[in-house]
């Protein structure tokens, strides 16, 4: 095979090298084109488009397989716990007991929170979306600790990746509290990080707590499942944020406003709320299938469909196993379940969603977990935010050591020329 493609324009031919990836995907270099052409590429929603090289996740959407730093997914749920994870994608490498020991006491060790914090949280109206409650807290913790800003440190950035991976459970918890109306507690630092997430999320002021094993398995999963999924909508946000050599909350910060929306980690509560109102409507799936189908209603079917899974999503084989077992255990029969699993039959042998693709995704049954675990549904965006968070910090960190450069797209404009007042 050619290393090379040629592009002919205005009898012109030019060469452009390809370049391959260590999973044989291979893409055409075109960082010459416009100096050599004049041309850009014209990619809206960057379906075609490498941003970076990057060797953190890697995703095959028709094999439906994801792997992060090389282990497989269902490997690492059945075998990994989340701080693992989150080590492994952060660093490049699972951690060795002595620096999974250090990792958790340097964890611990950062937290706790500005006191003054609160009373951000307690400015928000108690309807405030979690997730913009979530977004202004990771934001405003840049104020509390300034030094995590110098981007060309690496002990700094080591140090902000700390904080983060310690402060931000507070944040997620305190966010839940406020809608819970309970008061706000802070880390129990003997517990593992999973235990202490549902330690500082359910424990209540009147009552003893112990996170059930059903629980922590559960959570550990859920938080793997989303811990990254290289370059989507939210990423990218915090890779492009990250590029100005902003510093990493505020990367992050930008990145859980990107994964709020529907179309990306909203779609978990938006799955939840599309099963209750077919529920409020009779039960009626067929009728909600046709929506779906009919180009003149917007309606979509929420949790189907992925940009990159093209066969099936991985992540929605094993939460779905995750969410049988958590019902089973807990024994609660959720009349949602049934609906959802008539969708899926309806849907999966269904001509449009054939043609077209569309499978369960990783949202379509996460939802129905994090009810089980009384979870509040307003609540499930942040719970993929907090799963998230390694994805996000390995992939700010891996831009900043690429010392890739300012993100800063081009366009083709089509308004007015110039004219005249
Ligand atoms: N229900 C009905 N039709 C759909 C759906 C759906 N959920 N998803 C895609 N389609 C149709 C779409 O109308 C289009 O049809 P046509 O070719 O006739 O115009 C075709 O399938 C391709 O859709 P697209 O919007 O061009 O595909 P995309 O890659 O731009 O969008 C998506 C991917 C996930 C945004 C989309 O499938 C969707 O809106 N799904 C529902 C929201 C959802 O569940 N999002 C969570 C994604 S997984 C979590 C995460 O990683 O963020």
């Amino acid at each position: 095979m050619s290393d090379l493609v040629k592009l002919t324009y205005q009898d012109q031919t030019f060469e452009f090298p390809l370049i391959e990836g260590s999973e044989n995907e291979v893409g055409i270099d075109i960082k010459t084109l416009r100096a050599k052409t004049g041309l850009i590429t014209f990619d809206p929603g960057y379906k075609n488009t490498g941003s970076c090289k990057s060797s953190i996740t890697f995703l095959d959407g028709e094999e439906g397989i994801l792997r992060y730093r090389g282990y497989s997914i269902e490997d690492l749920c059945e075998k990994a716990s989340f701080i693992d994870v989150a080590f492994l994608l952060i660093f490049g490498e699972l951690p060795t007991k002595k620096e999974l020991e250090l990792f958790n006491k340097e964890i611990r060790q950062d937290s706790i929170v500005d006191e003054d914090l609160k009373s951000i949280l307690k400015s928000f109206p108690k309807a405030a979306h979690p997730m913009g409650v979530l977004s202004s807290l990771t934001s405003a913790l840049i104020a509390f600790n300034p030094n995590s800003v110098d981007v060309d440190s690496d002990q700094d950035m080591r140090e902000a990746i700390i904080m983060l991976m310690a402060k931000f459970p507070i944040l997620v918890s305190w966010t839940h509290r406020k809608v819970k109306g309970l008061p706000l507690n802070y880390a129990n630092t003997s517990l593992s990080y999973v235990e202490n997430i549902a330690h500082m999320m359910f424990k209540r002021p009147h009552q003893d707590f112990t996170a059930s094993p059903v629980l922590v398995n559960a959570l550990n999963k859920l938080l793997i499942l989303h811990a990254d999924h290289e370059q989507n909508c939210s990423t990218s946000t915090v890779r492009i944020v990250g590029s100005s050599h902003a510093g990493l909350f505020a990367s992050v910060s930008a990145g859980i406003s990107a994964l709020w929306g529907p179309l990306h980690g909203g779609a978990n509560q938006a799955v939840i709320e599309m099963l209750e109102a077919i529920k409020a409507d009779g039960g009626d799936t067929k009728k909600y299938m046709a929506k779906a189908k009919d180009k003149n209603d917007p309606f979509r079917l929420m949790g189907f469909g992925h940009r990159v899974y093209k066969n099936f999503d991985p992540r929605a084989r094993i939460i779905k196993k995750a969410a049988d077992e958590v019902l089973q255990e807990l024994e609660i029969t959720d009349p949602i379940l049934q609906i959802a699993k008539d969708l899926e039959q309806e849907a999966l042998n269904d001509q449009y969603f054939i043609d077209r693709k569309l499978y369960p995704n990783v949202d379509f049954y996460s939802g129905i977990i994090y009810r089980a675990l009384g979870i509040p549904t307003e609540m499930f965006t942040v719970m993929f935010a907090l799963g998230r968070l390694p994805g996000w910090i390995a992939q700010w960190l891996e831009m900043r050591k690429n010392n890739e450069p300012i993100g800063r797209p081009r366009q083709i404009y089509d308004g007015k020329t110039l004219r005249n007042i």
